[in-house]
């Protein structure tokens, strides 16, 4: 157990993980929510995505982003040649705050322990965190999202792409463009990454 964070070190057993957060009550959402959402996609993803909390659908089905945010991302995805199965989606809380409401720090606090176990399960190389709370956790930061969107940002062995929430641009259509433009920053690094590798491989 690592005392600082009170779940247990997962060693990269992402099954592990994933089975042992179905029965987390670190918080009293785990008394209110219908499912646990855990996470989905690539084991091995190069690229994580990381949101907020799961809504009414996600609750519903325990799986993230099956919405209306959800189909925006999905359709983001396939604008940029990238399917669910091949990247990774998790939360910054892992069950629904009633309402819809923001994350309390406190649940953020007690949950993300679970966060910082999958990331190290799934290695990822680039975190895209989509909207302020998934931004401001994985940068430890107190800027906002409008501020930081259109970056590449550094945080350990990450780079990290900060964009607004799906869900921003349902209700405000004027942020899609912004979504479309770190989509395709996101699609340069990954090509950019594929063509290093490959000028190795010829070296
Ligand atoms: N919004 C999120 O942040 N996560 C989900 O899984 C669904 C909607």
């Amino acid at each position: 157990m690592a005392p600082e964070t009170g779940i247990p070190s997962y060693h990269h057993d992402l099954d592990k993980l994933l089975n042992d957060l179905q029965m987390c009550h670190r918080c009293p959402l785990g008394d209110t929510r219908i499912h646990v959402v855990p996470g989905a996609g690539n084991p091995h993803a190069e690229v994580m995505f990381i949101g907020e909390a799961p809504g009414k659908n996600e609750d519903e089905k325990g799986v993230p982003f099956v919405g209306a945010a959800g189909k925006l991302l999905d359709e983001q995805l396939a604008r940029i040649g990238l399917a669910r199965d091949e990247i990774y989606i998790a939360n910054i809380l892992k069950c629904r705050p009633p309402h819809n409401r923001d994350p309390h720090p406190e649940e953020i606090e007690l949950c993300t322990p679970w966060l910082r176990e999958q990331v190290k399960a799934v290695h990822p190389t680039v975190l895209v965190t989509l909207g302020n709370f998934a931004t401001k956790f994985i940068l430890q930061t107190n800027t906002g999202i409008t501020r930081l969107r259109g970056t590449v940002q550094v945080t350990g062995p990450f780079r990290v792409i900060p964009t607004f929430h799906p869900a921003a641009a349902i209700y405000d259509r004027s942020k899609l463009g912004a979504i479309e433009e770190d989509f395709d920053l996101l699609k340069l690094l990954l090509d950019t990454d594929a063509k290093r590798a490959e000028e190795r491989l010829e070296e």
